[in-house]
């Protein structure tokens, strides 16, 4: 047993420590040395910032703050998005992820470009309640409920609106087929360049205070339990499509030993069967996602939300399948993907975290919906590559040769050593085995 370091109380491996997140830094830390055994605070320590202002930034993000996680953040040049030309960063730890999107935006920026277009930018988000009443009463009076709803969001709603965006849409949703008296507000939101979840949530929360307050003059008619209010992350309408075309033929450069119109052929096929196959289909989309996560992380959005859509559009027709589709016809090589994206350039961590106000700097700046564009444009960008590797050399080749400083990391190897390895392996098949059996000849 150890001592809790704070209290003097012994904690076992199985206590319960209960108030950690009202200890300061420093107790924590003791408490965690007294839990494991071992000093950790100078590795913890060093990971910190050197500049105080910034530090006091990254611990104020969480709650139980310890110190700073770091991933690279990088760069992908030469991404043309509808004739305009970025270099896009991206946060990710797969060593191959920027070098597969730079391959692609490099080739696809010499034949047109990414062309994006977005469907849509509404948003959801709903009141779930329960209405032990006639559900034809409730739908007489919705109208005025419906205005009520309105009005006392007016104050909520007023910034807003001044920016373009709002409440669109009121409806009321009656689910009572599949659970007993379960209905919904199902309210559409418009949020301009902020992705909204913040002011979708607090119009719910009053929108829920009113219904009920509302609901109270009838209650000879039935009682109303609102459940919860919640901003949805199904964002079906809020959706890009991105496009790249162009003659098979300008294929060639990309095609390895087959020729421009086999590699059509094959990538078609690859397309197809993530398309008929769900195991296939989440490998392949989870290649969109290597390129469309390290931008939204980048640039300080929520990737969960962008994940659990994405994941949920996929199977919108009831089986899971691929994101993208792919047409080759009369000599012309078309490939697009199309994806939901609720992501902003305002609010949230997009400024008030120093590297993601770097990351759309970098971007000049965009609005939301160009954003979108950019985002899918990347996710774009790695899948074909993803594709490319795959009906042409196999991925590993590639995949193994980025990886390859990580191995000689791993295996403790010199700097004289790294050196040596990376020319050994220019020709050759790396392999964990291989790199050890360098290391140790
Ligand atoms: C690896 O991060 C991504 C791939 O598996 C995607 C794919 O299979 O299409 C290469």
């Amino acid at each position: 047993m150890a001592n809790d370091g704070i209290t003097g109380n012994h904690i076992s491996k199985t206590s319960i420590i209960s108030g950690f997140s009202k200890l300061n830094r420093d107790e924590r830390i003791e408490l965690l040395r007294n839990n494991t055994g071992v000093d950790i605070a100078p590795e913890l320590d060093s990971f910190l910032h050197s500049n105080p202002v910034l530090q006091q930034t990254f611990s104020e993000y969480s709650e139980n703050y310890l110190t700073n996680f770091f991933l690279p953040f990088g760069v992908v040049p030469n991404v043309l998005v509808n004739g305009e030309m970025y270099l896009v960063p991206m946060v990710i730890e797969e060593s191959s992820v920027v070098a597969a999107a730079s391959r692609a935006a490099g080739f696809w920026a010499q034949h047109g470009g990414f062309k994006t277009e977005v469907l849509g930018t509404k948003k959801k988000g709903q009141v779930h309640f329960i209405w032990n009443g006639q559900g034809d009463f409730l739908k007489q009076i919705f109208p005025k409920i419906e205005a009520e709803l309105y009005l006392n969001t007016e104050t909520i709603t007023a910034g807003m609106k001044s920016r373009g965006g709002g409440i669109t849409d009121i409806g009321l949703v009656d689910l009572t087929s599949k659970l007993a008296n379960y209905y919904q507000l199902d309210v559409v939101f418009e949020t301009a360049d902020a992705m909204g979840a913040n002011f979708i949530n607090t119009c719910l929360e009053e929108m829920a205070a009113t219904l009920k307050d509302f609901m109270t003059g009838f209650a000879q008619q039935g009682t109303l339990e609102v459940v919860m209010s919640i901003l949805s992350n199904h964002t079906p309408e809020s959706v890009v499509k991105c496009t790249l075309t162009c003659p098979v033929e300008e294929l060639a450069p990309m095609s390895g030993t087959y020729s421009p119109d086999d590699f059509a052929h094959r990538f078609k096929l690859a397309v197809q069967m993530a398309q008929a196959d769900v195991s296939r289909a989440v490998t392949h989309n989870k290649g969109i996602y290597n390129g469309i996560d390290g931008v939204v992380l980048a640039t300080g959005n929520d990737w969960r939300a962008v994940e659990a859509a994405g994941h949920a559009y996929a199977a919108q027709n009831g089986s899971y399948r691929a994101l993208s589709d792919v047409k080759v016809e009369d000599g012309l090589f078309e490939y697009s993907i199309t994806v939901p994206l609720a992501v902003g350039t305002v609010g949230g961590l997009t400024k008030s975290h120093p590297m993601a106000a770097l990351a759309l700097k970098m971007l000049r700046n965009p609005s939301a919906k160009k954003l979108m564009g950019i985002i899918a444009a990347l996710g774009m960008a790695n899948n074909f590559s993803a594709v490319t590797s795959l009906i042409t050399s196999g991925i590993q080749k590639g995949h193994m040769k980025m990886h390859l400083p990580n191995l000689l990391s791993q295996l403790g190897a010199t700097e004289q050593q790294k050196a040596a390895a990376m020319e050994y392996f220019k020709n050759k098949v790396v392999s964990y085995s291989a790199v050890s059996s360098f290391l140790t000849a």
